[in-house]
């Protein structure tokens, strides 16, 4: 019997059936047939250092795709909860559709312990839109400079693999801090491409081992070894990305003395000290629910505490899932320290806190 196409079956199936009862029968014949959700399934877990893993997944076509550089959401259950966390495309999309995320574990994390330790082979994760603008030009042109730390070498590796994909056109270095040799990924292959293209240039730089390597050195980001490890900064273009405090270092020493800067952070700067203590009475419209919340803690956090748990996904402002409206009260942005007082407006759950009583759309 030839197989049903998924298309034959949703025509067939629209009059009669909701998206969701759609789902929970065309996911008995195939993990990742949807309606319309944008469902990745794992197809390969690989380590990729001592302490992180390379997820190979294939997304369903209802996902829409990304350009080398961007980041998603994925939303796993993770004992009977759905966490969602922002992960970079570690390259550009395979031709099968196929992609890649490479995971650095947290210590305390839900979500990196969930898929370095537990994620198997056919694992079905939601991925959401890609987003960020840490990709290259259409035309790449000059010479350029990418600063990782950690984990934030994800995105700067899919730019690597994609201009390596073009032969590499235009002068590459990458700088890439680690705390330690066995923590570093993807450098077989880093090395291999700088062996092979005389435009690319990539140094470990490791944090809490001596340097033994001749593409090796040793200490954390600063003005002097910074200007060492690239003497020509000052002419190059300059994409960041690692831990808030690495990606706020890294931008105090660059900005202003190079044609380009650009910045990923994959956690929230030093946030601004702020004097908000005790609690407000937070009343959610939709549910009728009050519930009385610490001031200066971001209602994302605070909320969850609580037991309600609003969408979310990057919780550091950027992807817009916890976007909620505000009907009364003032709020604060973690990030600046500014209090908003208007009180019909929408905010980032994740970067605000509660200044006053509030009343959300929740
Ligand atoms: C745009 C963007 C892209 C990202 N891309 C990647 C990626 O390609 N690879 C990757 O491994 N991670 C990436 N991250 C980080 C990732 O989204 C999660 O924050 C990380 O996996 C930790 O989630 P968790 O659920 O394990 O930890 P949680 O349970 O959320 O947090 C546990 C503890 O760890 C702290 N913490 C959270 N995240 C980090 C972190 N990244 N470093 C240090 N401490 C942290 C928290 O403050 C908390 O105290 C990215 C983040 C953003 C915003
Ligand atoms: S979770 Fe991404 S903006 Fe709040």
């Amino acid at each position: 019997m030839k197989p049903i196409r998924r298309s034959r079956l949703r025509r067939i199936a629209s009059p009669f059936v909701a998206p969701p009862v759609f789902d929970f029968w065309a996911q008995r014949l195939h993990p990742t047939w949807s309606w319309e959700r944008p469902l990745a399934r794992v197809v390969d877990h690989a380590p990729a250092s001592s302490n992180a893993v390379t997820l190979t997944l294939k997304p369903n076509r209802h996902w829409a795709g990304a350009q080398a550089g961007q980041h998603v959401n994925l939303t796993a259950d993770i004992d009977g909860v759905r966490i969602t966390r922002s992960y970079s495309l570690d390259a550009p999309v395979a031709r099968d559709g196929r992609i890649s995320v490479t995971v650095k574990g947290v210590d305390g994390g839900r979500m990196s312990a969930h898929l370095l330790q537990a994620a198997r082979r056919g694992e079905v994760f939601d991925i959401g839109p890609a987003f960020g603008d840490l990709v290259l030009p259409a035309k790449v042109e000059g010479a350029w400079a990418f600063l990782a730390a950690g984990s934030g070498v994800t995105p700067l590796m899919a730019l690597v693999r994609q201009l390596a994909g073009q032969g590499m056109p235009v002068p590459v270095t990458l700088v890439y801090w680690a705390r330690t040799r066995a923590e570093l990924c993807f450098v077989e292959e880093l090395r291999a491409l700088a062996a092979r293209y005389p435009a690319f240039d990539v140094r470990f730089v490791l944090t809490r081992e001596a340097a033994t390597a001749a593409d090796e050195a040793t200490g954390r980001i600063d003005a002097a070894p910074l200007d060492a490890l690239v003497p020509d900064l000052a002419t190059r273009q300059v994409y960041a990305c690692g831990p808030g405090g690495f990606v706020a270092t890294a931008t105090g020493l660059v900005e202003g003395r190079v044609p380009l800067l650009r910045t990923e952070a994959f956690t929230p700067p030093p946030r601004p000290q702020t004097d908000d203590s005790g609690t407000v009475e937070v009343r959610l419209a939709r549910s009728g629910r009050a519930l009385q919340l610490p001031r200066g803690v971001a209602l994302l956090e605070a909320l969850e505490a609580e037991g309600v748990k609003p969408k979310s996904g990057c919780r550091m402002g950027i992807c817009n899932t916890c976007a909620c409206g505000k009907s009364a009260g003032a709020t604060r942005d973690l990030r600046t320290g500014t209090a908003s007082t208007e009180s019909a407006s929408a905010l980032k759950l994740c970067i605000s806190s509660a200044v006053s009583d509030l009343v959300l759309d929740l």
